[in-house]
């Protein structure tokens, strides 16, 4: 069992920066609640992963500023690789997947971290962990930034959790809507305003959700 994650709550008392006001409508979780969360999760990875070499395994695009940040707190000896993860057409639900990169590294034997930002309805990480597990590494342990167990279809949870999430649309972080606000330093949710002029609107899952499929 993993130690429960901290879960964030959409009254954050800091604003937005004027910049991204119209776009986002709130902070969920603020940057430093997130680097300092990082450097906690990255100590109980470190407990345990000690004495083997690990082969971190990110999914792109959507890891990259959490990973970049987590590794930088692994005191650890490890080895990285990417494989890319994206849906394509019209469909804004996920489980459509398509494999943009493929892993390079050889994770036979390996202690394996695969490090996503946000589980989901589990459809990513379930198809991501068959195609590692037929690598044959010793072991695979699974973390993500955020956890939204409300929209799990899955039977799936990760080892490693940053901060569990209410069913709301976020980006920012690394999490993006139609490929844009990866680049917030903080998680935020997406104003509805922003997917009601996008030309592929997502469709809502859930009344209080605005509900995107996005991979990366
Ligand atoms: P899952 O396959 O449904 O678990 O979805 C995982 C992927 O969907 C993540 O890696 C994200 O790329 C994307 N995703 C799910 N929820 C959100 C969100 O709220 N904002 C941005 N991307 C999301
Ligand atoms: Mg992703």
């Amino acid at each position: 069992m993993r130690a429960p994650a901290p879960a964030a709550h959409a009254d954050s008392p800091v604003r937005v920066p004027t910049r991204w006001r119209k776009e986002v409508e709130r902070i969920l979780i603020t940057e430093d609640e997130i680097a300092q969360r990082i450097r906690r999760m990255s100590r109980g990875i470190e407990r345990d992963f000690t004495g083997r070499e690990m082969v971190v395994v990110s999914l792109l695009n959507g890891t990259v500023l959490f990973l970049a940040d987590l590794i930088r707190n692994l005191s650890l000896p490890l080895r990285l690789d990417f494989i890319g993860v994206s849906s394509y057409g019209a469909g804004t639900e996920s489980g459509n997947l398509v494999i943009t990169k493929e892993l390079r590294l050889d994770v036979r034997g390996r202690d394996v971290l695969l490090v996503d930002d946000i589980l989901d309805t589990g459809k990513t990480l379930v198809r991501v962990m068959g195609k590692l597990r037929a690598l044959k590494p010793r072991r695979i342990k699974t973390c993500v930034l955020l956890n939204k167990a409300a929209r799990r279809v899955e039977d799936i949870e990760a080892d490693y959790v940053g901060f569990e999430i209410p069913d709301y649309f976020v980006v920012g972080y690394g999490l993006d809507f139609a490929e844009r606000y990866r680049n917030l330093p903080f998680v935020g949710v997406l104003h509805p305003d922003v997917y009601k002029q996008s030309p592929q609107p997502p469709k809502p899952a859930s009344p209080k959700r605005a509900g995107a499929r996005r991979k990366g």
